[in-house]
This record gives structure tokens, C-alpha cells and sequence, in this order.
């Protein structure tokens, strides 16, 4: 059995042990978090490793992962629970066919567990038996919902209960772990942030990115992933519709791996920007000239480096 770990560097580990570099706010924030079963509300730009950090959790701490993907439109049919009206359908038929109940007896029999269909939120607070705990909740990219669920999931977090009408309330026996992620396309309100601890999941630095690729990415020859790292970090600073994320250097230093590249060109650079930067006017802008100038200026500062740490 996995017990939650007991200090900061526990869970710095834990998370290594799932392949997951984390540096130190993000391991003190979610010691806490688990420490003191406050959700953690995990804000940042796309593919900056939020939603793996509940996989990694769930995998370490021998959980289940229990995941709600939020969209436009999410209600409580899709969140928490439904009834199976076709279920319900046939077992009136049947019920008629055979003359064997009351309609009284008929309608309690029929709102019933059997069937219930449950939802990720239900699922979450129910016992889960074969794990070492309480499941771990991701409720991904919470930002995409509207103001309405928001404030129903308020209501779930504040006392991990709900209500079905006809079944009464479901009380977790143990509150699950939750993990609330937003990509940040609008503010979340803060009745919910103060429910969480909050952590701001950056773009990672040259030597944290360098370290996941490692991870992530090892068969990738050593020259390269700096020079990947040293390139895609370059593209951070620059004004594009959309920068890329730890998902696209993963992704990047795997497709030149592919194409057996052990070093970058620009050839190699416009031939495979698209596994990078996934909108047309942000590859025109760097396709070309623009590649070489930035690989020039990734080639000169590695050497000068390089340098510095001969002497
Ligand atoms: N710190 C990290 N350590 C290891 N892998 C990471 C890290 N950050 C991101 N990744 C990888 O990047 C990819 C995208 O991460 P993901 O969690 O889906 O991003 P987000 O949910 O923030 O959009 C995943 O394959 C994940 O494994
Ligand atoms: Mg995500």
C-alpha cells in the first residue's frame, strides 16, 4: 500500500517515480494540498504538464483516476449521475406484461441503484475498495465550463455529498484527492479558488525542460535535446498566436529522433515545424531565415557556455 508522502521531498520523489519532473513550489503546494485534502487548482498555458500531474498521482499512489473532461454546456447528467431511461422503459414493459406490481411499488424499484448510471463526480465519491484509498479527481480544464457548474461543484468540494432526489445523499466516506486544471481562457471565480490551493504551472526553464526531455524523450541524442531545449525556449520569448508547450518538445525532439537527426538544422527546423507550432502565420514567421537566425544564436550560446565551463 502507497502512503500520501510525508514531506516535500517525498513528493518530489513520488512524482519522479512517475516520470514526472516537478520543481519545488509545485512539490510543496501539492504536499499540502494532499496533506491537508484541499483541491489544487493547477492554472497555465497549454501542455505545461497539469493534467499529467493527476495521472501521475493516481499511477504513484495506487489510485483510481477518476476524470470529468469539462466543456461548454457540462450538466449534471454528464457530471454527477443520470437514470437509465431505457433501462426503465423495458422494466415497465415488462412489469405491465407480467401484472406483477403496483405503480407505486413500480416507481420506487425503478429509481433505484440498478439503475443508476453514475457520472465521473459520483463515481469520485463513492467507495472505491480495491485501491489504496480514495480516488484521485481531475476535473480537467474547468475553465471551458460555464458559471453555473462552477458553482455547483463549489457546493460538491465544500462537502463531497451529493443529492439524487429519489436515492437520498451520497456522502464520500473519504474525500478523493482533487485535481482542478484551467488553461486560463477565462478567470475562475473565487469562491471555487478559495476552496484550493493555487499553483501557476509555468513553461519549465532550459535545465528543468532539458530534464524532462531525459525522461520524456531518451532516446534523443544528448546534442540534440539541448539544442531542441535552447530552440523552443528562444520561441517563448518571441509574439506568436500560440507558443509551444512541454507536449510540443517532447513531441519535437521525438519526430527529429525519428528522422534520425542527432543535431539541428535549419532544414531539419522547416521540415518538421509543424510538429512544434500548429498555426500556418506563426510557421511562416519562423520558417527560414528566422529558424536560422534563432538556431545561430542557440549554436553561439551553447558554445559560449561550453566555454565558460572549460575555463
Ligand atoms: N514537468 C514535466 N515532467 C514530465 N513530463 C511533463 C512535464 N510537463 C509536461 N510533461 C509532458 O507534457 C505533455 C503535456 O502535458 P499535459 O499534462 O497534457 O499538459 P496540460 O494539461 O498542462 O495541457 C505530457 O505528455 C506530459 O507528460
Ligand atoms: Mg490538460
Amino acid at each position: 500500500m502507497q502512503h500520501l508522502p510525508d514531506s516535500v521531498d517525498a513528493t518530489q520523489d513520488l512524482l519522479s517515480q512517475g516520470r514526472y519532473v516537478a520543481d519545488r513550489s509545485l512539490a510543496t503546494v501539492l504536499f499540502l494540498s494532499l496533506r491537508l485534502g484541499r483541491p489544487l487548482f493547477l492554472e497555465g498555458e497549454a501542455g505545461t504538464g497539469k493534467t499529467e500531474i493527476a495521472k501521475v498521482l493516481a499511477e504513484t499512489l495506487n489510485r483510481d483516476l477518476v476524470r470529468l473532461q469539462c466543456y461548454e454546456g457540462l450538466d449534471v447528467a454528464s457530471a454527477v449521475y443520470e437514470w437509465n431511461y431505457a433501462r426503465q422503459m423495458v422494466e415497465i414493459r415488462l412489469s405491465e406484461a407480467v401484472g406483477d406490481r403496483d405503480r407505486e411499488q413500480l416507481a420506487s424499484d425503478i429509481f433505484a441503484e440498478p439503475f443508476l448510471i453514475e457520472r465521473p463526480i459520483l463515481k469520485a465519491l463513492r467507495p472505491h475498495p480495491y485501491t489504496a484509498g480514495p480516488p484521485v479527481l481531475l476535473i480537467d480544464e474547468l475553465d471551458r465550463t460555464d458559471e453555473p457548474f462552477e458553482a455547483f461543484l463549489l457546493e460538491v468540494l465544500s462537502d463531497y455529498q451529493v443529492t439524487i432526489p429519489e436515492l437520498g445523499t451520497i456522502k464520500a466516506p473519504e474525500p478523493p484527492i482533487v485535481i482542478i486544471t484551467s488553461n486560463r481562457t477565462r478567470e475562475i471565480h473565487d469562491a471555487l479558488k478559495r476552496r484550493c490551493y493555487y499553483h501557476w504551472v509555468a513553461y519549465p526553464s532550459a535545465a528543468r525542460e532539458l530534464e524532462i526531455l531525459n525522461v520524456k524523450a531518451p532516446t534523443a541524442a544528448p546534442e540534440l535535446s539541448r539544442q531542441v531545449v535552447g530552440f523552443v525556449q528562444k520561441l517563448r520569448q518571441m509574439d506568436l498566436f500560440k507558443l509551444p508547450g512541454v507536449a510540443e518538445t517532447i513531441d519535437w525532439a521525438d519526430a527529429l529522433t525519428q528522422l534520425d537527426r542527432a543535431v539541428l538544422s535549419q532544414e531539419a527546423v522547416d521540415d518538421t515545424l509543424g510538429v512544434l507550432l500548429k498555426y500556418q502565420d506563426d510557421i511562416a514567421k519562423i520558417e527560414g531565415s528566422e529558424a536560422r537566425r534563432i538556431l545561430d544564436e542557440v549554436k553561439r550560446e551553447m558554445a559560449e557556455a561550453a566555454a565558460t565551463s572549460d575555463s
